[in-house]
């Protein structure tokens, strides 16, 4: 009995730094106005309907190396893109996704263009060769600081929930992209530039969307490599 004593006390601890951690932090909301859960994907859709662009779509962003991937936008705003899931780096806290804690984003479709080495988490370019305006790729870490984003909700915006995603280092905006000017997703501290945000919950069998006529739907036969 005893030596079971101190596991006991260190999870109350944890349970309770949880508690502390979570505490005053709002949850971040869906399109149907529900709270974005951990267990559950989105798609990440540009907020304004009159936006140039469509879902989210991993893509070649340079020639050399190809890899790792980058982030566009569909070129055909009607493509919804790839779903994504959101963690929390580490895992006191799993069951909703709060407005400005730190969490992963990471692609989840089991067809991709390549560059299969890499993680399908998202991550902010550090390279050397990175430009000012670094691009958000695909290849992250759970843990490094690189792959963590917030999400933040665009305040003074009337008529639903409009989100901007954030890092210490500035925000994610678009650029246009190598892909038919494709708007292509950057972190950036020009707000002028700054993508705003709707997160909508894919329903039903997540496993569907590996299914070849759900891929053509998504649109991924507009890149060669696909
Ligand atoms: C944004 O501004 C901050 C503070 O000046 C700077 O540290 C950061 O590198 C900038 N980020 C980008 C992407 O320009």
């Amino acid at each position: 009995m005893m030596s079971s004593f101190p596991l006991v006390s260190f999870l109350i601890t944890l349970m309770l730094a949880a508690a502390v951690c979570t505490q005053g932090y709002e949850p971040a909301l869906d399109t149907a106005e529900n709270p974005i859960l951990t267990s559950a994907q989105y798609l990440i859709q540009p907020y304004s309907p009159r936006s140039n662009g469509g879902g989210l779509l991993p893509v070649p962003v340079k020639l050399l190396p190809l890899c790792p991937l980058g982030i566009s936008q569909s070129s055909v705003t009607a493509l919804p893109g790839l779903p994504v899931s959101f963690s929390y780096p580490y895992p006191l806290m799993d069951t909703y996704v709060n407005e400005g804690q730190a969490v992963n984003i990471e692609f989840r479709s089991e067809a991709w263009p390549g560059c299969e080495e890499f993680s399908k988490y998202w991550e902010v370019d550090e390279s050397s060769s990175a430009s000012e305006e670094p691009a958000i790729l695909v290849g992250g870490k759970k843990r490094e600081r690189n792959s963590w984003f917030r999400i933040e909700r665009k305040e003074n915006f009337v008529g639903g929930n409009a989100y901007k995603l954030t890092t210490l280092a500035g925000t994610i905006g678009t650029i246009p992209g190598p892909w038919e000017n494709a708007p292509q997703l950057v972190l950036t501290n020009d707000t002028a530039k700054t993508f705003l945000v709707k997160f909508h919950k894919v329903h039903g069998d997540t496993t569907a969307t590996t299914s070849t006529s759900r891929l053509e739907k998504l649109g991924l036969g507009m890149f060669p490599f696909y």
